[in-house]
């Protein structure tokens, strides 16, 4: 039998080991790719919108514009206020699942992966459980219809889910699209694996420093810098603090409109 010090002690040592793995999980989880693997599923409802063919989830509150030709097809979801951070979940992607509704979910809760292209918003004239899903704090998918179709049945209307964050994976590099004037550069960022939501933002111009851009709306970043005639680099932060560099990928001859790709995030 354990005397009190030695209870306490080994109390102590594995409160210590697990703080020590703790520690070293979070530093690990830091530098490796994929930091959205695997974490806890958690609760949510979802509704669809738009058309059978997604039309209608066009455009949006994260600026992505044609969904299709940006390379986000259908597989996008709306977000509530509780899930939308601002803007700052633009371009997350989540695994989602129908889940303990057996006369409307789909057997075998198949999985659907989404990225979150759009703000769903509060609707106060509704009841949170009666038509105000998105309201907060509710955390809530409107999904693209395609989207709810292959998790649930349409006559379900609402279905609860469990999701979790995942990593995106995309095809290609992280693209650029430069809006603007010459005061004002508007810089909208799609494309972007990994972790998929952007926290920082930089640009460089050959003849500039680098600049720190804001975030203006959705994954819209701007800078009021005279960057026309110089060739630019981006710098992009994203969530899980992993950075990547798109050096001198806009050539000189620039344009506005004109869209450009950089680099991606390793999954
Ligand atoms: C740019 O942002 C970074 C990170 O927030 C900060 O450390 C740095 O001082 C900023 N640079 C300028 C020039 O404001």
């Amino acid at each position: 039998m354990l005397t009190m010090p030695s209870l306490s002690l080994s109390l102590s040592l594995s409160l210590l080991l697990t703080i020590t793995m703790g520690l070293t999980l979070r530093l690990t989880e830091a530098k490796i790719p994929g930091v959205y693997s695997g974490g806890a599923w958690e609760s949510a409802h979802a509704t669809f919108y738009g058309g059978s063919d997604a039309s209608g989830t066009m455009g949006g509150a994260c600026g992505y514009g044609n969904l299709y030709s940006q390379g986000y097809g259908v597989n996008t979801a709306a977000l509530s206020t509780a899930l939308f951070n601002n803007g700052f979940s633009c371009g997350a992607c989540f695994e989602i699942k129908c889940a303990n509704d057996p006369s409307w979910c789909h057997p075998g809760s198949p999985s659907i992966l989404v990225t979150a292209t759009n703000f769903c918003p509060p609707n106060y004239a509704l009841p949170n459980d009666n038509g105000g899903w998105c309201n907060p704090p509710r955390p809530h998918f409107d999904l693209a219809m395609p989207m709810f179709l292959h998790i649930a049945q349409y006559r379900a209307g609402i279905v609860p889910v469990s999701y979790r964050r995942v990593p995106c994976r995309k095809q290609g590099g992280m693209r650029f699209t430069i809006n603007g004037f010459r005061y004002f550069n508007l810089v909208l960022i799609t494309n972007v694996a990994g972790a998929g939501d952007i926290v920082r933002t930089s640009i460089k111009g050959s003849r500039t420093a680098w600049i720190n851009m804001s975030r203006n709306w959705g994954q819209n970043w701007q800078s009021n810098s005279v960057l026309v005639g110089q060739s630019l680099s981006f710098r992009v932060t994203a969530s899980d603090r992993r950075t990547s560099t798109s050096w001198n990928i806009v050539p000189a001859t620039w344009q506005f409109g004109q869209t450009f790709t950089g680099k991606n995030f390793r999954i």
